[in-house]
């Protein structure tokens, strides 16, 4: 069966198109919208960005799979949770496909498609899934007869920590990387408030406080110092995940996996307790329409479905309401 995702939760348009019977994927195009220095991401620009790039998009992802839109068997597409706008894009595009294609539909929940679609792309089986991104924080594992969010951020996401902490610093968008690069050349550890809340983490006490440092100390000891304290709060917490469900695997997945110091503390922390660590091909760590594409396969082979009149986004899906029928 021949799938085609598409995903448009936030910044990034994406469209991929996935052979399960092959179990392999077969195009991963996708664009994000960059917001101009210094502002934040309007859900309205970024919505009319996915409009403006929608075809091209298409277009690159049959041309790579070397598909006619007319093959496909099945269209996908990230119904939840994200920003209205955007969601909206993706649905619409999805509807009109599957009207004139006359070809099932099925909206898939962004954060399970981040888990399935590294079951796909490296050898875990049933890992915990450490998701970090701008967008979302969380600790998801499959655990009796649902996926369930072990731990979670109270209030930001740890991308969006270091996002707005560049902003403020007057640091190039996005600050993920340039935070990265500032820490290697750290060398004082400044205290930062370090909260786990029982299996949850908060940053904003954390963006206050290096915020306030910012002119008062150096850029490269507080950038240190944030990834040190906000990466040591996550690894903590997925440890305690692990432990807890007895999983042997940790999937690092998220734009923020892209990250060298969270994935050397996450391998250390797998070495420590003998569990294998993954971090997918980095294409399909961070948004991407591919694994919309996976997961949209496996549903429909677990004979799900949904109907035009249910194909409305749903902006806050949260990971544990979701009926797993196909695990
Ligand atoms: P989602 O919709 O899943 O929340 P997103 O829209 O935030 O995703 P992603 O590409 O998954 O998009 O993640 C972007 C985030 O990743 C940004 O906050 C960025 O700062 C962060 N990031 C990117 N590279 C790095 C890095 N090397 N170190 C730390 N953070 C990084
Ligand atoms: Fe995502």
């Amino acid at each position: 069966m021949i799938v085609l995702g598409i995903e448009s939760t936030a910044h990034t348009f994406g469209i991929g198109i996935y052979d399960s019977k092959k179990n392999k994927i077969l195009s991963n195009a996708k664009h994000m919208f960059k917001p101009p220095l210094g502002i934040g991401m309007l859900p309205r620009e970024a919505s009319e960005h996915h409009y403006k790039e929608c075809d091209k998009i298409l277009k690159q992802a049959l041309e790579t799979a070397k598909i006619k839109k007319e093959e496909i068997d099945l269209i996908a597409f990230s119904q939840g949770p994200g920003l209205g706008a955007c969601l909206r894009v993706g649905a619409s595009i999805a509807r009109f496909l599957s009207l004139e294609l006359k070809k099932p539909l099925i909206g898939v929940n962004h954060c399970i498609a981040h888990l399935e679609v590294a079951k796909v792309t490296t050898p875990a089986k049933d890992p915990i899934m450490l998701y970090v991104s701008g967008g979302n924080t969380q600790i998801i594992a499959f655990d009796e007869g649902k996926y369930r969010v072990f731990g979670e951020t109270q209030d930001i996401p740890v991308g969006n920590l270091f996002d707005v902490f560049a902003r403020n610093a007057g640091l190039p968008m996005p600050g993920g990387p340039v935070i990265e690069k500032l820490a290697l050349k750290g060398r004082e550890y400044i205290p930062l408030p370090y909260a786990v809340k029982g299996m949850d983490v908060s940053f904003s006490g954390i963006l206050t406080t290096a915020s306030k440092m910012i002119g008062k100390k150096k850029i490269e000891d507080i950038s240190y110092s944030l990834q040190e304290t906000a990466y040591s709060m996550l690894v903590e917490v997925t440890e305690r995940a692990m432990a807890h469900c007895n999983k042997k695997e940790l999937v690092l997945a998220g734009g923020v996996a892209a990250n060298k110091r969270l994935r050397q503390m996450c391998d250390t922390m797998c070495k420590e307790r003998e569990a294998r660590f993954f971090v997918p091909e980095f294409q399909y760590c961070c948004d991407n329409g591919a694994m919309i594409a996976v997961l949209g396969a496996i549903e429909h082979e677990a004979g799900v479905e949904t109907k035009l009149k249910d194909s409305r986004i749903k902006t806050k899906w949260r990971t544990d309401e979701v009926k797993v029928s196909w695990i």
